[in-house]
Parts: structure tokens; C-alpha cells; sequence
């Protein structure tokens, strides 16, 4: 049996006092989830210092949104996995689609935070996804085969025992427009594919791929009724406790 998981992307929303408050929301609604399906949040890092009790207390993980490609130095504005990790936060979301559109990242300095990520502990939610126009032109399976043949292929087969993929296109975040379940259900099948390819079809059959893009409580049970979808990386309606749990409850 599959991990089931549905994370929320806080993004970069709620004041670390807002943050509580909602992880209290989603904490206080936390028995209607059923038995089996984890729970995370990723929040910012000014929140991960105020979350960790209550979420430790509720039994819901912590992620980050991001590391830094360096261990430690002179990086201004960096926040390194070590940092995180002694925070009590589990997971780190990386190569999320906002990171590399607008910031920059790139398969190179991807593996450098996966790397950092494992070495201090911190299990990656690595995300993959192509944009409209290479949809369009029918180029996905070979945009997001890429984005985890030049990352992912990189683990030891003990690394990638611990990682979660989330597909998400980016065409379906913060759009409201969300893939269809057929669309998500193709595409997770090939990452499961492409996954066995390097680590065995043993060791693809255990890892989790949540989608994202638009994921809310109307639309998860389809998404996540089918074979290859494990759970979601939600965005916006991570924001409202009770959206949140209702997509935990799709299960
Ligand atoms: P939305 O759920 O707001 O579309 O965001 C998805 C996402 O990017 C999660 O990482």
C-alpha cells in the first residue's frame, strides 16, 4: 500500500500569527481525515519555529517551501536545510514551478538541495510540470521525464525511498483550472514509468505522486480515486482549514 498524502503550499501567505490559527484550524477538524492519510503544511520559513509545537502536538508534518543550494556562508537572504531541519520541519518542497519561473532554479541547483535536503534529514516534495504552451504542443511527457531524469535520477536508491513527487501543471495552478482526472492519472503513470526505469518497479510502485493545480474539495475525489494519484499539493485552499481537511477527506 502507497502513502497517502495531502500537503498544503502555504506559499507566501498568512503572518506566522495567521499561520497558527489555521494550523489550529486544520489541527481542531483533524479527526474527520481518515486513519492513513498524512497530513503536511508547507509554510514559510518565519513560520516554522511557531507551527512546530502545535503541528507536533497534532500530528501533522512540517515543510519548508525552499532551501538554500549551500550549506552555510556568506549567502544573504539564504535559508539553509540545516536551518530547517532544527526546526522540526520533515519535509522540503523543491523545484516547486513558481521557484523556477521566477526565481531561477535549475536542474543544477536543484541537486544541490536535494543533496543538502538529505544530508540534514529533510525529505523532498520534489514537484515536476509543464507549462500550457508545452502542452499544447504535446510535449509534456518530455518536459516533466526531464525534470526528473536530470534531478530525481540523481538519488541513491535510498534517497529516493524517501521522496515524494507532486506533479503539477503549471497551467492548472492558481488558474482554478484543474487537469482532469484522466489527464493527472496519464501523466503519474508515466512518472511511475519513467521512476521504475532507474529504481526498479518495486521501489516506483512505493513513492508517492500527489497532484496539484487548483485541487479543491469539488474536485479531489476523482483526482485522487485514481490509480497513480496519492494525494495533493494544494495551494489556495490550504489557506482555509476546513477546504483543506475536506481534500484530506476526498480519500
Ligand atoms: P493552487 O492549488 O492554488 O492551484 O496551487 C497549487 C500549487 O502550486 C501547490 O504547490
Amino acid at each position: 500500500m502507497r502513502r497517502k498524502i495531502v500537503a498544503g503550499n502555504w506559499k507566501m501567505n498568512t503572518t506566522p500569527a495567521e499561520g497558527v490559527e489555521l494550523l489550529k484550524g486544520v489541527a481542531a477538524l483533524k479527526g474527520e481525515v481518515p486513519a492513513g492519510v498524512e497530513l503536511i503544511v508547507g509554510v514559510p520559513f518565519t513560520h516554522l519555529c511557531c507551527v512546530k509545537d502545535e503541528a507536533a502536538k497534532a500530528g501533522i508534518a512540517v515543510s519548508a517551501q525552499n532551501c538554500a543550494d549551500h550549506e552555510s556562508g556568506a549567502y544573504t537572504g539564504e535559508v539553509s536545510a540545516r536551518m530547517i531541519a532544527s526546526l522540526g520541519a520533515k519535509y522540503v518542497i523543491l523545484g516547486h514551478s513558481e521557484r523556477r519561473e521566477y526565481y531561477g532554479e535549475t536542474s543544477r541547483t536543484l541537486n544541490a538541495k536535494m543533496a543538502l535536503a538529505y544530508e540534514h534529514g529533510l525529505a523532498p516534495i520534489y514537484c515536476v510540470g509543464e507549462k500550457l504552451d508545452e502542452r499544447e504542443a504535446n510535449k509534456h511527457f518530455d518536459v516533466v521525464r526531464a525534470q526528473i531524469e536530470e534531478v530525481v535520477f540523481n538519488l541513491t536508491p535510498e534517497q529516493f525511498g524517501k521522496a515524494v513527487i507532486a506533479y503539477e501543471p503549471v497551467w492548472a495552478i492558481g488558474t482554478g483550472k484543474t487537469a482532469t482526472a484522466e489527464q493527472a492519472q496519464e501523466i503519474h503513470a508515466f512518472i511511475r514509468q519513467v521512476l521504475a526505469e532507474k529504481f526498479g518497479k518495486e521501489a516506483a510502485e512505493q513513492t508517492p505522486i500527489l497532484y496539484g493545480g487548483s485541487c479543491k474539495p469539488s474536485n479531489a475525489a476523482e483526482i485522487f480515486g485514481k490509480a497513480d494519484v496519492d494525494g495533493g499539493l494544494i495551494g489556495g485552499a490550504s489557506l482555509v482549514a476546513a477546504d483543506f481537511v475536506a481534500i484530506a477527506k476526498a480519500f
